[in-house]
């Protein structure tokens, strides 16, 4: 595996709680290479192996090391009704023997489905605030966070995304899979395509092949706001991540033209995504992030960004369980 000098990060990074069954694989996705006119392959972090896999459990490998070293006997944290951190977060939590106490945003929904299932069946204690606004979210996070600490609990709070620092270490963590792999194989992918949203994915990537030097771009693309807004985002991650020179010099390249009216409305180019990806790969997507992700990487190879030969890698980063919403 590449080798990063962690001693020379502003952060202290804490042991990582194993979970994962990683390295995910990567593998070629012969139709759509086919159809782009290059070589598209896939990192198949939906086969993350933890729950119902994902991105989500990398984060949760270095964020769950805190409580357990605090002796924390219970977790808070927030998201939307079909969250995928949620849904994570109720499993690891379960699994390393803590309560989890979830703050969902959104009307209290008559049938649970998709994630809010499978966090009820890892046995969640959620409760539902009916707003949209993530400061309203995460501030209802804090006043559980206060009232349980009164009643003599000690819970540990994860903002929404687990998107901080320590936990996008995952994401470094993944960018070295993905160098050992390019080493084994004896080729270079050129550049990684991935859905970003809470942005802790990206500025892992980056952190990860800027510590390093992995040559590649980094393409995120924006699920839920504009280019500008979610560069600022991926950056204040990367604040918490990287020394100050090396900090300067990261420059997040996102592209917001396929999130389509914002975060969870469908687009045609990500219900066509979903249709090629299942019908040509035998891959199930999911309508929130992966397949906006993929609706770009069809567009790029239609609009002739891809060079012949050049070996792309889109990273799959889990949240099919969105289907059955
Ligand atoms: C399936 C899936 N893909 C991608 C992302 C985006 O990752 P991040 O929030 O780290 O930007 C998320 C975040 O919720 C997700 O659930």
């Amino acid at each position: 595996m590449m080798s990063i000098d962690f001693s020379e990060l502003p952060l202290k990074v804490a042991d990582r709680v194993a979970l994962s069954q990683t390295p995910t694989p990567i593998h070629a996705l012969p139709h759509l290479s086919k159809m782009l006119g290059t070589q598209i392959y896939c990192k198949r972090d939906d086969l993350t192996g933890f729950g119902f896999g994902g991105n989500k459990v990398r984060k949760l490998e270095y964020l769950l090391s805190e409580p357990l070293r605090y002796g924390s006997d219970c977790l808070i944290t927030c998201g939307s009704n079909q969250s995928n951190w949620c849904c994570m977060t109720s499993v690891a939590g379960a699994a390393l023997g803590m309560d989890v106490y979830l703050v969902l945003g959104g009307p209290v929904p008559k049938v649970d489905t998709g994630n809010l299932r499978l966090a009820r069946i890892a046995g969640a204690r959620i409760s539902h605030v009916d707003t949209t606004d993530d400061d309203v979210l995460e501030s209802a996070a804090g006043e559980l966070e206060d009232v349980l600490r009164a009643r003599g609990r000690r819970p540990y709070r994860i903002i929404m995304g687990g998107s901080t620092g320590l936990g996008s270490f995952g994401y470094v963590r993944a960018l070295a899979e993905i160098a050992s792999f390019e080493r084994t194989a004896g080729l270079r992918f050129s550049r990684i395509i991935h859905a970003t949203g809470s942005a802790g994915t990206q500025a892992g990537l980056i952190a990860g092949s800027m510590l390093g030097s992995w040559p590649g771009e980094i393409n995120g693309i924006a699920v839920s706001r504009s280019a500008t807004e979610q560069e600022a985002k991926v950056r204040a991650v990367l604040a918490q991540t990287l020394p100050r020179q090396l900090l300067d010099q990261a420059h997040p390249i996102i592209d917001d033209r396929f999130m389509g009216g914002g975060y969870r409305q469908k687009t045609d180019g990500c219900n066509e995504a979903i249709e090629i990806f299942a019908r040509r790969e035998g891959i199930f997507l999911d309508e929130v992030y992966t397949g906006k992700a993929a609706a770009a990487l069809i567009a790029y190879g239609r609009e002739g960004r891809f060079n012949s030969g050049e070996n792309v890698l889109f990273l799959h980063t889990g949240g099919a369980a969105q289907l059955f919403e």
